[in-house]
């Protein structure tokens, strides 16, 4: 049954399927939606293909990139999930309902390995949003470091207004970046957030024209690597954990982090 549930062959479905491309340039790599037709709708196979391009993302990567081609980044899970029909080879809502708990949470799971991994110390996602970023397509983009939007961004947390919840590793960084008043404001009535109030809230670093938006991703990789490496990876370290770490924690963790670093950088033979 596993199989016929949530894309269960998911992790064999290729790039075309999943409607994505992926590019490596020397430190950067770029993860481009690619079903403008269908405004980048995604569904499982997106997902698995996400999680695998992370499970074997070159070393050498520092920076990835997460955009979307045509007019939207991403208009969310594909609607044929919601038909009885679902989506061909990876189930629907209804096959999904009569999964049992294990199967369902697996599932899920592996949806979520798709976002989990752009947080890794390693290297800084950045997500270059333009257009409507609705429902998965939101919280793809909040799965990433760093939000870089083009001024005509329409955010839109629609999950609660088709019965769901945002189950793809949107809601703790939402209201780590908003605060839960805002999130359950952002949420509850699924509204548009555009590009003034995302800025104004810190869900967007930067909002640029649309035609601005790849030069404004580009410099922020320039500035991005033009820090040590070792270096930016301790650090993002540092920062991940401070929300959860005591003052003190927090001091101890930056003593073992400089030692490191200073040891790595200054210690002879
Ligand atoms: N799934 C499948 N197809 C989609 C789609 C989606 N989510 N969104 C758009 N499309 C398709 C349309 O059906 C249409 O296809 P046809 O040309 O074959 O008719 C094509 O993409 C273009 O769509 P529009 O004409 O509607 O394009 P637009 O630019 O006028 O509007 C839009 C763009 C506002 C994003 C609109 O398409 C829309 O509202 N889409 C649905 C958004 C939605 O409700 N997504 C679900 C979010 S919830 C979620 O993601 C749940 C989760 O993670 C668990």
């Amino acid at each position: 049954m596993a199989d016929a549930v949530l894309g269960g062959r998911a992790a064999g479905f290729s790039e075309t399927e999943a409607g994505l491309r992926f590019e490596v340039d020397g430190e950067i790599a770029t993860i481009t939606l690619d079903r403008p037709e269908k405004r980048n709708a995604q569904t499982f196979a997106t997902w698995s293909a996400l999680a695998r391009i992370g499970d074997n993302l070159p070393e050498q990567v520092r920076v990835v990139v997460v955009q979307g081609e045509g007019p939207s980044f991403s208009a969310g899970i594909d609607l044929r999930m919601f038909t009885p029909e679902g989506v061909p080879g990876q189930g629907s809502f209804s096959s999904a309902a009569a999964a049992d708990n294990d199967t369902f949470d697996e599932r899920i799971a592996r949806a979520q390995q798709g976002f989990t991994w752009l947080r890794r110390p390693e290297i800084v996602s950045i997500a270059a949003v333009h257009g409507h970023a609705i429902g998965a397509g939101f919280q793809l983009a909040l799965a990433c470091d760093l939000r870089i939007v083009a001024d005509d961004v329409r955010f839109c947390m629609k999950e609660p207004a088709l019965g769901l919840v945002p189950d793809l590793t949107g809601t703790k960084p939402l209201v780590d970046l908003v605060g839960t008043a805002k999130a359950i404001d952002i949420c509850l009535t699924a509204r548009i957030v555009g590009a003034e109030e995302a800025f104004r809230l810190g869900l967007a670093e930067r909002v640029v024209a649309r035609t601005e938006l790849a030069q404004a991703v580009q410099d922020k990789i320039a500035e991005l690597l033009s820090t040590n490496r070792d270096a930016a990876t301790a650090t993002k370290r540092l920062l991940q954990g401070a929300r959860e770490r005591t003052l003190e924690e927090q001091c101890a963790a930056e003593r073992k982090e400089q030692a490191a670093r200073i040891r790595a950088l200054f210690a002879s033979g």
